[in-house]
């Protein structure tokens, strides 16, 4: 069936295209940062997914060795690689879909913030050739704090005047992703076409995991257990960093969760019909400028924010709670982008 919705059918797309005339059409994705350590296995996911058909790496460095290794995997993307500043241009040139793991993550005792300085900089160059060179494609950013680098280059487009909100995401694939294996994994549902919600940004209680509209339902599952499996969703990356000790944090589960949220944005342009995602994109569904929520993909991007739902009291408190320090990094990014 093609009209399945969520992620529950995108975590196939390795194994399924949906075709509307026997022939996808071409599409070119960008994947800039590339050679870092989500750049890389994303590279091989996205050349896996059979509806991309140009498949574009950049970064400062790097890039020609991984877009040669990439190139020998027998699938449809033609795979290309482009180094430094002065190839960014054709790096971007007719993308439909850029993705952005650029910058650096964290080590262990560092809060996504901690990498405004560095990040925010990165990211804005970076937006400031996509309005360029492919204004009309749709932007995936990853990279952190995804709070702020969404409205840095929201701000970026708007000076540039090509800013439609329908076509900036901000990915939160990943909270989604490790929602959906710790409440199954505890509550002992089967994973596979497992579906929960995760709404409101991307850094510590900013992410707010919907377990009330947890699809199925574990009903051995406490008020206790959906509290620690809240915070555990919360501070999943926190997990990956320590584990890392100083490596870095999430990289190939990220670079899953990117490849799955590329792959809803294709199928959304390709006219898929019924593509729903969690993503921070603008938004009416609070009073913030900009939040996550499922949101319907199309041939625009953003076909329409959806609302919450009812929520549980527990996640009435959470969203209450995440307001003040959501905006605050909304208006952080903004206050950056306007000064620079
Ligand atoms: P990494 O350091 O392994 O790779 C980053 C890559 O970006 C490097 O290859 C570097 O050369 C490249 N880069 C730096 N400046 C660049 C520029 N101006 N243009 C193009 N490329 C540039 O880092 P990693 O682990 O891949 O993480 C990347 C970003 O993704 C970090 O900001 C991290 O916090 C974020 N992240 C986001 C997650 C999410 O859920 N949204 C989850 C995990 C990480």
């Amino acid at each position: 069936s093609a009209s399945e919705s969520c992620s529950c059918s995108s975590s196939h797309f390795i194994h399924r295209s949906y075709s509307t005339s026997g022939s996808d059409p071409e599409r070119k994705v960008a994947i800039l940062g590339a050679a870092g350590g989500i750049g890389q296995p994303l590279s091989v996911l996205i050349k896996l997914n059979p509806l991309v058909s140009s498949l574009s790496l950049y970064d400062i460095a790097g890039t020609p060795g991984v877009a040669a290794d990439v190139s020998h995997i027998n699938t449809r993307a033609e795979v290309a690689g482009y180094a430094g500043e002065e190839q960014l241009g054709k790096a971007l040139e007719g993308a439909d879909v850029v993705i952005i793991p650029a910058g650096v993550p964290r080590k262990p005792g560092m809060t996504r913030d901690d990498l405004f300085n560095i990040n925010a900089g990165i990211v804005k160059s970076l937006c400031t050739a996509i309005a360029k060179y492919c204004p009309n494609a749709l932007v995936n950013m990853i990279s952190n704090p995804v709070n702020s680098t969404v409205p840095i280059a929201a701000e970026v487009f708007k000076k540039a005047g090509t800013y439609d909100e329908r076509k900036l995401f901000g990915v939160t694939t990943l909270d989604v992703v490790r929602a959906k294996t710790f409440y199954a994994g505890k509550g002992k549902v089967p994973v596979d076409g497992f579906n929960v919600p995760v709404v409101g940004g991307h850094a510590g209680i900013t992410i707010l995991p919907l377990f009330s509209q947890a699809t199925p339902t574990a009903d051995s599952l406490s008020d206790d257990d959906i509290k620690a499996l809240t915070k555990r969703t919360q501070e999943g990356g926190t997990e990956v960093v320590e584990a890392k000790a100083g490596k870095g944090s999430a990289t190939l589960s990220m670079a899953y969760a990117g490849a799955v949220f590329a792959d809803a944005c294709l199928k959304g342009l390709n006219g898929v019909p019924d593509i729903v995602e969690c993503t921070f994109v603008q938004s009416n569904v609070t009073e913030l400028p900009f939040f996550a929520s499922k949101v319907r993909l199309g041939k625009n991007g953003v076909e329409e924010v959806l609302g919450l739902g009812p929520l549980s009291d527990f996640e009435k408190q959470g969203l209450e709670s995440l307001i003040p320090e959501l905006k605050a990094s909304i208006e952080k990014g903004v206050k950056f982008a306007q000064a620079n």
